[in-house]
Parts: structure tokens; sequence; C-alpha cells
């Protein structure tokens, strides 16, 4: 069995994907090809902004906003312990200071009630409050009418970590577009895969997108040659951007079986163990399935038993960021966070995708219920 299927889905686009793949090595436009215009626009239609900037992973998504509002040293930037590395690391990257705020025990997304703290928290180490990175963990978007509140009163502004929720939505309004700016990830394995690496940026606002446009591709100013800023290589391929049009054509279909398989697994699971909890109203990109066991030893003795029944299991997140080896300078000890050093030891997450079959849900939930 496998954690995350990536080959059943391929017969589905092959043909088409092939042809346009055709065209590309014919055109010899590898770069900045048509297919990745054509993608931008996709994008932005589905996400519901004005703006797209596709780029060459999540991480750059990520990154290229900060450098973009001129984050820097002094500057003071909020986010969750419980993440991927990437959400804190570009953070780190633009020389300012990730200041992590815990998460909420029930959604595994930052807790806006304690947003407040660790801004005076900040602001007593002598950095200046400036952004916040609402992660979308496993799917589910953060609390984003709670966080709007939050961050207006003390003047923060918002970048959406969606790498993990392309897809997911709050009364049907799309992951991405939250905040300022919205950044995700087209890593192989999230629920919008591409071949390779990918990203994107949304926004609604035109002068950030100018300069993200110009980041994107060395600091360029009016033509390639001309350097108006610091900026990366972070252009998409359009070989990846071809992936993902024909991706994208089957992406609802594929979301509402993922919908029903985190179904059928709480179905099963629920009162054995914790299950997601979906706030009214909002939609799961379902990127993982993730439940808590009792202790660390039953999630142990639970992945042991999936796994001698040969089934995957993985943990996200093992070691809370505040407590890597990476981020031993920021001062930060155990106990800080309670909820996700607590979620961190026991949390698992089971196999999902849209091609699961029903024998093989019924069976990891056999082992799971024995
Ligand atoms: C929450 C989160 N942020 C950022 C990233 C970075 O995305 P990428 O791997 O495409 O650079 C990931 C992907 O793994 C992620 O899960």
């Amino acid at each position: 069995m496998q954690f995350i299927d990536l080959l059943s889905q391929k017969d589905r686009i092959r043909a088409s994907l092939l042809k346009r793949i055709e065209r590309i090595l014919d055109s010899g436009q590898f770069i900045m090809g048509p297919e990745v215009t054509e993608l931008e626009s996709r994008l932005a239609a589905y996400v519901g902004t004005r703006h797209c900037v596709s780029c060459s992973s999540g991480t750059d998504a990520l990154l290229m906003p900060l450098m973009a509002k001129g984050i820097g040293p002094g500057d003071a930037v909020f986010t969750t312990p419980f993440t991927f590395v990437a959400t804190a690391e570009v953070i780190s990257l633009v020389g300012a200071t990730p200041v992590f705020v815990d998460v909420s025990p029930d959604t595994f997304n930052i807790n806006p009630d304690l947003v407040g703290h660790a801004v005076d928290q900040a602001v007593q180490q002598g950095l200046k409050p400036k952004a916040i990175i609402p992660v979308d963990l496993f799917g589910l978007p953060a609390d984003y009418e709670l966080l709007d509140a939050v961050a207006s009163d003390y003047r923060l502004w918002m970048l959406e970590d969606a790498a993990q929720s392309f897809g997911g939505s709050i009364g049907g309004r799309k992951a991405g577009s939250f905040g300022l700016v919205g950044a995700t990830s087209f890593f192989p394995a999230k629920p919008l895969g591409a071949y390779g690496d990918g990203g994107a940026i949304f926004t609604d606002d035109d002068e950030l997108y100018a300069l993200l446009r110009s980041i994107r591709v060395h600091g360029s100013g009016e033509d390639k040659y001309s350097n108006d800023r610091i900026g990366i290589n972070g252009r998409l391929d359009s070989f990846q951007a071809a992936v993902l049009l024909e991706k994208l054509a089957i992406f609802e279909e594929e979301l509402a079986t993922r919908q029903r398989i985190a179904e059928a697994y709480s179905e099963r699971l629920q009162g054995r163990l914790v299950v997601p909890r979906i706030p009214k109203g909002y939609r799961s990109a379902w990127a993982q399935y993730s439940v808590l066991a009792a202790s660390t030893e039953e999630r142990d003795h639970l992945m042991q038993a999936l796994q001698q029944a040969g089934i995957p299991s993985m943990i996200y997140y093992k070691i809370p960021l505040h407590l890597q080896k990476a981020y031993h300078n920021l001062g930060y000890v155990a106990g800080d966070f309670p909820v996700s050093e607590d979620l961190s030891g026991r949390i698992f997450a089971l196999p999902m995708h849209p091609y699961l079959k029903e024998e093989e849900i019924e069976q990891i939930c056999s082992v799971l219920l024995r």
C-alpha cells in the first residue's frame, strides 16, 4: 500500500499531457512558455484572486512576498512551531526573526487568541512586529475571520501559507486568497502536485504583483538585463505548468474523493482515536489525514501494528520547530508551546490520496480498531 499514490492518476492525464509536452519540446519554450501564462490565469480564476505568480517551489512562494515587503533584520514575523520548516525558514532567510505562537488543539492551526501576547513579547525583545504567516495545516484553512481582526489590531500584514491547502475553503472562499497574499506548493505529494517542484503566489494587490514578478526574475526591471532590486531565480518551467494544467482539470473530482475518504476514516475511527475536526463551513483539501493517539506509547504501538500489516503511516511533525536544532538560537525551551508539543507526541497520519480503495480503508481501520 502507498502512503500517497502518485502513479494511479497518470493514466487519466497521460494522452493529453503527452500532447502538451510534445508541443513544448517542439517549440523550445522551456521556461515561461505559454503554458505558464495559461496556468497562472487558471489558478487565479480558481482561487478567486486578481493575480497569480507561479514560481519554483512553495518555499520560494513564501520567500518572495517577504522580500517584496522588505522584511529584514529586526523584524518579527509570527507563525506556528507546528508546521513544516519552510514556513519559518523563509523568515530567517530574509534576516528577520520567527516568533512562534502555539496552535489550537482542535484544528492544529495558529491560535488567534495567543497572537497578541507574542506581539507584546517581540516588542519587549526590541523587535518590530511586521507580519503573520498562518499555516493551513494538513489542508484545513486557519481561522481567518479572527486572524483578520488580530492582524488589523496589531497592524500586521498576513501571508497565508496555503502550501497544503490548495482547494480548501471557508464559506466557498478558497485557500490562497486570505490575507494580503497567499502561497501554495505544487510539490508532487501536495493535493495539486506537479512532476517536480513548483509553487504559486496569489494576491489582489497590483503593486505587490509587479514586485513579485520582478523578484521572480532576479529583480528585473524593464528588461531582463536591467536589475531594479535583489531577486532570485524563482521561475516555474513550462513542463511543470503543463502537468499542473492537466491535473487542475481533474482536481475538483479528486478533492471530492479525498473528502469521501476522510469521512470514511472518521466514521470508523471516531471514539477510538481523535479524528480531525473540520469547523462548520470549512473545506479541507485533505493533504493529510492525521489522527491523535492517547499517548506516545499508544501511537508507537499503532504505527507498528500498521507497519506489520504492510500499511505506511507518517508523523507530521515529530519535533516542533522551536525545539529543532536549527532554531536553538531563538532561545525557546520545552514547555514554551504545550499544545504543539503534546500534538507532536501523539499525532500520526494515515494513507491519503484520491486513489485509495474502499478495501484499503477498511483494512487500515480494522488494524487500528483491533
Ligand atoms: C506548510 C508548508 N509550507 C511550505 C512548504 C514548502 O513547499 P515546497 O516543498 O514546495 O518548497 C511545505 C511543503 O512541504 C509545507 O508543507
